[in-house]
């Protein structure tokens, strides 16, 4: 049913977010349908989840295609399954262009730091290492850089003197959770505009 506000996920691994997103929907926090769930592992836990959440599921294999290939197959069954909005939860693969430039500014992800500091892997050890004492995690949209679109929220964690990088990651997650889904509202609601590498939020004074 097209009405402006179907998700595509893209996933690789466990998929506490999507079930997060799956669990804002089922409450009626979000406002929102999930038409599409790809993976490209075959025993991601998180496709098991969508699965059995009933929701329409791929399982894409990135090996020994090229990576444009790849995301023209994933553009292809977005589109079939009429996504308006992308939102990459745990997707550990690098965009292309061929993706992005489908769905421009229609692409969501969230990265357990506190951008633009600690992009890439490990974000969470890269904080540790670094000494900070807060961290916390970011959504944003995806541009062709290396988690560096422009942020729609982000939430903050206190480091602990005697954090791990398990634990940290813990109180992370809690915080991920809640923001993904209030951010993917935002974006399907387009209470915003984008100003260079600012989301200006209308209606808000944030
Ligand atoms: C999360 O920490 C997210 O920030 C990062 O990958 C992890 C995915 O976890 N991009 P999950 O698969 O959603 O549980």
């Amino acid at each position: 049913m097209p009405n402006g506000r179907q998700l595509g996920i893209l996933l690789s691994g466990r998929g506490s977010n999507f079930s997060a997103i799956h669990e804002a929907i089922v409450e009626g926090h979000l406002k929102a349908q999930i038409a599409c769930v790809i993976s490209n592992i075959a025993s991601a836990p998180g496709l098991e989840r969508a699965r059995s959440a009933g929701y329409q599921t791929h399982f894409l294999d990135h090996r020994g295609i090229k990576r444009e290939d790849f995301d023209a197959r994933a553009v292809e069954l977005f589109r079939k399954a009429g996504v308006d909005l992308v939102c990459l939860a745990g997707f550990m693969r690098l965009l292309s262009p061929t993706l992005i430039r489908a769905f421009p500014n229609r692409i969501l992800n969230i990265h357990p730091s506190l951008l633009p500091a600690f992009p890439g892997l490990h974000a969470q050890r890269q904080a540790l290492e670094a000494g900070v004492r807060f961290s916390g995690c970011t959504v944003h949209f995806v541009d062709e850089g290396l988690d560096s679109g422009p942020i729609l929220l982000q939430a903050v964690v206190p480091v602990l003197g005697d954090d791990t990088e398990e634990t940290l990651s813990a109180r992370i997650l809690i915080q991920e959770h809640l923001i993904y889904p209030e951010a993917i509202q935002i974006a399907l609601d387009g209470s915003y505009h984008i100003l260079g590498r600012r989301v200006i939020r209308t209606g808000t004074a944030s």
